[in-house]
Order: structure tokens, then sequence, then C-alpha cells
């Protein structure tokens, strides 16, 4: 049911690094991680960039919305240097770079498509649409050929999804939530998603085993305890996501 890595290094390089930037990318390789889960939002033109708030002020200094910036203005913006002085300089990425990196490094995807709000279709459309032709190019087929396992896209936006779904069938889906909801398998069987991603914090066991009777894939984000990984893996679930990179190796599952 869950054909993908089970482990994932949360935004890049979970707490050791400045989320979402190839430097994440690059300390989670160095902690032997080979996955990963990032977050693509357009930018104002509708070029995809990996951030995760659609305000600037967290981990890019500034103020505005996402969206009211064009994408050449967002990469060379600093997403380091909120994070440490090591890190100054480390710019925001774009998903084209992201993907790049990750298929020349082995890494595998999961693309989380945070819209900005207003975006939502624009974001699922945009983000399978150039998966799926990335895919279809020959350094990405090569790598397939050879045992790189394709992206799957996830998003917490309904809208999102089923917009990813019909401009990209054939790229893998999941639906995000935070609390899963009475009609989540009506939900999953609308948007054709393949995996259920939901916050541990409000999974229970009778849930995880009725996602999983119902054939779906489980997957929890953000777990960062080991004991708690544990246990939500005797529950059924299949994967997570952590921001602990460092307490919980790659080949915990
Ligand atoms: O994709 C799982 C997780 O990343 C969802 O929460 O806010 O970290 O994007 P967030
Ligand atoms: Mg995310």
């Amino acid at each position: 049911m869950w054909p993908y890595p089970q482990v994932l290094a949360h935004r890049g390089g979970g707490a050791l690094a400045p989320e979402n930037t190839i430097a994440a990318l690059r300390c989670g390789l160095a902690h032997g991680y080979r996955a990963v889960e990032f977050d693509v939002m357009l930018a104002g033109d509708g070029i995809p960039v990996v951030l995760h708030d659609p305000e600037l002020g967290r981990t890019v200094a500034g103020r505005g919305k996402v969206p009211d910036f064009a994408a050449a203005a967002l990469l060379r913006m600093d997403a380091g240097a909120w994070f440490g002085p090591a890190f100054a300089g480390e710019t925001v990425p774009g998903y084209a770079d992201v993907f790049r990196f990750c298929l020349e490094h082995g890494i595998w995807m999961n693309v989380e498509i945070k819209p900005a709000p207003g975006h939502e279709a624009a974001t699922g459309r945009t983000v399978a649409a150039l998966t799926a032709q990335w895919l279809g190019e020959c350094g990405a087929a090569a790598a397939l050929a050879g045992g790189w396992q394709a992206p799957l896209l996830s998003s917490f936006s309904f809208d999102a999804l089923l917009a990813a779904r019909d401009a990209a069938p054939g790229v893998a889906r999941a639906l995000l939530v935070d609390v899963i909801p009475p009609d989540w398998q009506a939900q999953l069987a609308q948007v054709g998603a393949v995996a259920l991603h939901t916050n541990h914090k409000n999974l229970t066991p009778a849930l995880a085993a009725a996602v999983r009777a119902a054939g779906y894939g489980l997957f929890c984000y953000t777990v960062n305890e080991p004991a708690r990984a544990r246990e939500i893996r005797a529950w059924g679930v299949e994967a997570f996501c952590t921001d602990r990179i460092d307490l919980i190796g790659a080949d915990f599952y």
C-alpha cells in the first residue's frame, strides 16, 4: 500500500537547517535521508517556488504576500539568515531547482502543494503539470528506470488536489488533513488519492485501522519522538515526516 520511502525529512532538513532550502536538502543527505517533504507555492507570475508561508516575514525578511512578487524577485531573497549566520545567503529555491536537486541526488519527494489563499486551483494545476512534464523528460525518465520513484503530491487544499488530478492524473496524490473528517473516504475517492496524510496528534488506532482497511496509504506529520513513531507504526501508520532527523534515522521503519 505504501510503495514510497517511509521516513521523510520535514521541510527538507527538519529542525537542523533553514526549512525549504537546498541547504536543508544537503543537511538531510548528510544525515542519510533520501526522502523529503517540502512546500510549493506559486509566485505572482505563476512560477512555483518552495516556501511555506504565504507572507514574507518569518523565513524570508520583508513584508508582503508571496503572490505580490514575481518568482525572480523571490528567488533572490535570503531564506537562510533567520536560521543562523552560517546559512546567510541561502535563497528561496524554485520548485524546478529542488526537483532537479532531488533527481540528481536520488531523493524521493513528497511535494506539498501549499497554495496562497485564493490560488488553490492554479497551484494544484501548475505543480501537477510541471511534475508530469519533468517526469517525462529524459533525466527523470532515466532516474525512474534506475529505480528512483516518482513524487507524491499532497495538499490540505481539496481544490488544489482536484486541479492536480485534472491536470496530471498520473501523478499520485494524497489528501492532507489535520483532523480526519467523517467523510474521509469520499474525499479520498473524489480527488483520486492513494493515501491519507494526517496529524499524528489527532489520529486514533481505530481511524488508522479504518484507513488501512480501506486500502489507502497512511502517513503522519510531524513525528519527532522515536517512542511516538513506534507507537503509530504499531497502529498501521506506514510513513511519517520528522523534524528530528538527528534523533530518528532514515532507516527507522
Ligand atoms: O506535509 C505535512 C506537513 O508539512 C504539513 O504541515 O505546516 O509543515 O506544511 P506544514
Ligand atoms: Mg508541509
